[in-house]
């Protein structure tokens, strides 16, 4: 197993503020990379804005400004939301800054001295808001719309730099089908029947037409493609090495997982591969290319004015709620409705009645009859060991589906694990013991030791919920799983807690 590990989001377009479909692809990789952590793993997160092309140009324009000048303007919302969400981005690329330039610029030449990039002449059609670019046969089978967003295609004829990605068919059919996770495993299907069956045909990678991107070296006219330019960003902002083939976090002993909404999987599954590929560098292990957040609308975007803010959401309900359904109400594999309503169903539900209960009632049990300090638990007690059992086989669970990046499945175990512990106190009734025992001692015992470790389970999904869980003890907060204690015997309840106020 890979002792490090290293998460990409894609790098958004700066042409407007991001909204909860963006926060809900951050909030993914930022799970995962915060339970690698605790799992001892050397895990990274990158994230970022994808600055150049044709649609930052008009907008640009639109706004008055020169293209740099907005997207700095807008880049600081991006960063001031990720704080806000509590998303610890270990690298942010922005394709504007200097390093990133240099290395795009580099790459093209290293694989036009190769041979794999010819001029010639594009003639096709064109989708701005997605920068995509669509031959004559789509172009028409699509009512000469866009597939994705649905806007009017322009026609595009200019000189081009061409990608010879058509000598790559058929290997990159067999690297999808044999040798790579896709994550849900249909869109690899989708890939190879509506695209790679047909045939790739060679990638225009420049534009002479549009002159806010990266300059194609030795030409006076052209830059290059803005995807070429972005999907580069998970190399550049690693610090890859084009000559050893390598970089800290892209080697044999990383575990590569890049986080992606659906829509981008052509990009990211056939073309990021196929440069790879040309390149000589080791290929990535997973993609997860999950569904989108809709509305009655539909997906939810700029373009069809359905968007949520998260910042407005942060405000009125804090970031764990969100973090929390995310992880717990979507699948990677549907689209899923979003909505208010359903956001304060799930934190009232699981943060406040369910988590939040179990944890104040076990603590003021405690406190009531041995002033705080969890009492001793006591192994020779079997009537309870079913509850151990169950406890530690849920943990044992959730370990397993969150080291196969499912946190969704992963956040299932803990909402089970507090269920039943809910249902022990129930169960046990530790109210209607009055003086001390063994037996009450074990009760109590096992209710602490649960509620600790839900709030551990839970620390790389509410950042703020667990942290304060643990401030209201006399230990260390866990930064390790390993960090858990043996023996909770003695632990001192420092403390009065009340986790999540219930949302009307
Ligand atoms: N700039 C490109 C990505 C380049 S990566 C090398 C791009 N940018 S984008 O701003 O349009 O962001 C698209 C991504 O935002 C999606 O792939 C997804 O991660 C996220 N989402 C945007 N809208 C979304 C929904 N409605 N639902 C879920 N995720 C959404 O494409």
């Amino acid at each position: 197993m890979s002792s490090k590990k290293y998460i990409t989001t894609p790098i958004y377009y700066p042409n407007a503020s991001l909204h909860m479909g963006h926060a809900y692809t951050n909030i993914v990789a930022d799970t995962i990379k915060r339970f690698n952590l605790l799992d001892g793993k050397d895990a990274v997160m990158s994230t970022g804005s994808d600055e150049h092309g044709q649609k930052i140009q008009s907008k640009s324009k639109e706004e008055g400004e020169s293209p740099k000048a907005y997207v700095d303007k807008i880049v600081k919302n991006f960063v001031c939301l990720w704080e806000k969400l509590d998303i610890s981005y270990d690298f942010f690329n922005r394709t504007t800054s200097s390093n990133h330039e240099e290395f795009v610029g580099n790459i093209f030449t290293k694989l036009q001295n190769k041979g794999y990039i010819y001029s010639g002449t594009y003639i096709g059609y064109y989708c701005v808001s997605c920068e995509t670019h669509y031959s004559e046969e789509k172009y028409l089978e699509n009512d000469k719309k866009c597939s994705n967003c649905g806007k009017d295609l322009k026609r595009i004829e200019e000189e081009s730099y061409f990608l010879k990605v058509s000598e790559f068919n058929d290997w990159v059919k067999e690297y999808l089908e044999k040798s790579i996770d896709i994550t849900p495993e249909n869109r690899k299907k989708e890939l190879i029947n509506n695209f790679l069956n047909e045939g790739l045909r060679d990638l225009s990678i420049s534009r002479t037409s549009v002159e806010w991107g990266i300059p194609v070296p030795n030409s006076k006219e052209s830059t290059i493609y803005v995807w070429f330019d972005a999907l580069l960003n998970y190399l550049s902002g690693i610090q890859y090495d084009i000559e050893k083939k390598t970089a800290k976090y892209w080697d044999s002993d990383t575990n590569i997982v890049h986080i992606l909404g659906k829509e981008i999987t052509r990009f990211h599954c056939v073309y990021f591969p196929i440069i790879l590929k040309m390149l000589g560098a080791r290929l990535p292990d997973k993609f997860i290319a999950h569904g989108w957040l809709i509305t009655e609308k539909g997906k939810m975007s700029k373009s069809l004015g359905n968007i949520i803010d998260p910042i407005s959401v942060i405000q009125e309900y804090g970031s764990d709620p969100l973090r929390f359904y995310f992880s717990n109400n979507i699948r990677f594999n549907e689209d899923s409705k979003f909505s208010i309503d359903l956001l304060k169903e799930s934190y009232n539900t699981n943060l406040v009645n369910l988590y939040g209960n179990t944890v104040s009632r076990t603590f003021k049990m405690i406190q009531n009859l041995y002033d705080g300090k969890v009492p001793k638990y006591y192994e020779s007690l079997v009537i309870h060991s079913e509850f151990k059992k169950d406890i530690d086989e849920l943990f044992s669970s959730y370990l397993e589906n969150f080291r196969n990046d499912d946190s969704i499945e992963a956040t299932k175990k803990i909402i089970e694990l507090l269920r039943k512990t809910s249902k022990y106190i129930d169960e046990s009734k530790p109210w209607t013991f009055k003086e001390k025992s063994n037996e009450i001692s074990t009760i109590l015992n096992l209710c602490f030791q649960a509620t600790y470790l839900a709030s551990t389970m839970l620390m790389p999904i509410t950042t703020r919920g667990s942290q304060k869980y643990f401030n209201a003890l006399d230990v260390k907060t866990p930064s390790l799983f390993s960090d858990i204690p043996l023996s909770f015997d003695n632990i001192q309840i420092i403390d009065k807690i009340n986790l999540y106020d219930r949302k009307k």
